[in-house]
């Protein structure tokens, strides 16, 4: 297979660009008549843009609001204020047909009642705490154990269920949106107001760059992540998708999923994605690390240093619809999920999302670092700037 790029050849299906075409003749007659007057029949420079409309209620009646993000190409970003949840990422394939590559549901009600994290913002830590429980400067705090015994993904209620503000924005090159919100001293266990800003934007390079920060007025723990489930064909198995992951070992687990404190070179195991191979290719080895996590489920080292350098966590490539996804971070590790825990209770326009048929790259610290002495830390405590950056840039292969 050739995985050359091929750079600018997203172009968007015809019916939405005549869409859009209509639109804009409509939008520069109205807007711009003084100026088409003068300049003949020269199109005003529409894209990119960030439109925001209602999306719904939840059940308290909190109104949620989402944000449309569009970019010169025509790919499109939806983001409702929910969670920070990304619904929808419509890209084009390598013949310009357009589809949506992420995993959503159909409103904010199936949002709020059973989300399994699609698209969401996650923190306070992101992944798993064994039993709930940490030390920090000598106090103990218990979390609340949403999984078996453990603590994952901020517990509860954690951020994919709280309703940020938003604020879109457009600049020359790129179209994005600011979410904030702040969580209060013991949410969900958790010492320390934590005040936070996560910025997605989406740029005319066609990638979507997700910027989290956060401060706090007491010593606490932090590990936001974003947890978008692709399907880079729009449907279907993901295990004939390509990845590659340049790691040279992972963080291997016990039972519950709680990392043992070992590195395990993934040299001779199924974890190696060192070179390209399809999810599938190994998923079905008879290897004990398999068999805790029910397939791929862990945490991939990629970064020795702690250091802001935006390096590649992964890259994966559908091969019939070409499309490419290349996530990149500043992270030391990337958890790598197959979607072993997906049955088919969730679903978007009543397609059921059956078994692996969406994955998830959530770059973030080592999972229970808080227990983990050796793992870098994750500690944040008042007067430090937490910041991490995520991005997904997008691309088609012929
Ligand atoms: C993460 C976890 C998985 C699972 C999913 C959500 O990726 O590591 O074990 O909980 O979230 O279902």
């Amino acid at each position: 297979m050739d995985f050359t790029l091929h750079r600018s050849t997203l172009t968007p299906g015809f019916s939405h660009r005549l869409v859009k075409l209509v639109f804009s003749i409509a939008l520069g007659v109205v807007v711009m008549s003084a100026q088409a007057t003068t300049q003949g029949t020269q199109m005003i420079h529409q894209y990119p843009s960030a439109s925001l409309s209602h999306y719904g209620y939840l059940s308290d009646k909190t109104a949620v609001s989402k944000v449309t993000l569009t970019n010169k190409h025509g790919i499109e970003v939806d983001v409702i204020s929910y969670g920070g949840i990304i619904t929808r990422i419509t890209t084009p394939d390598n013949k310009g047909q357009m589809a949506n590559i992420v995993l959503g549901m159909d409103d904010i009600h199936a949002y709020e009642s059973a989300n399994p994290y699609y698209g969401a913002i996650i923190g306070r830590y992101g992944n798993r705490i064994a039993n709930g429980r940490f030390t920090l400067e000598g106090v103990d705090y218990q979390l609340g154990q949403n999984d078996g015994d453990n603590h994952l993904h901020g517990g509860h209620n954690g951020f994919d269920r709280k309703n940020w503000a938003m604020v879109p924005f457009t600049t020359e090159n790129s179209s994005g949106v600011t979410l904030s919100y702040v969580s209060p001293d013991g949410d969900q266990g958790y010492p320390g107001t934590l005040d936070m800003q996560v910025v997605y934007t989406l740029t005319n390079n066609n990638t979507l760059d997700m910027k989290f920060s956060a401060t706090t007025d007491k010593t606490t723990i932090v590990n936001m992540t974003q947890h978008s489930y692709f399907n880079l064909a729009g449907g279907g198995s993901i295990l004939d998708h390509q990845l590659r992951i340049p790691s040279d070992s992972i963080t291997p687990v016990d039972s519950g999923l709680i990392p043992t404190g070992e590195l395990m070179p993934v040299a001779g195991t199924p974890f190696d994605f060192r070179d390209f191979k399809t999810i599938g290719q190994d998923i079905n080895t008879n290897h004990e690390q398999m068999a805790r996590g029910k397939g791929y489920d862990h945490n991939f080292v990629i970064k020795a240093d702690i250091d802001d350098e935006l390096i590649e966590a992964a890259t994966v490539v559908e091969p019939t619809s070409g499309r490419q996804l290349t996530v990149l971070t500043d992270e030391p590790a990337v958890q790598f999920y197959s979607g072993n825990f997906m049955d088919g209770s969730t679903s978007r326009d009543g397609k059921p999302f059956d078994f692996r048929t969406g994955f998830c790259l959530e770059p973030q610290h080592y999972p229970d670092s808080p227990n983990q002495p050796a793992f870098p830390s994750t500690t944040l405590s008042p007067g430090e700037q937490y910041q991490i950056r995520i991005v997904y840039a997008f691309d088609v292969v012929k």
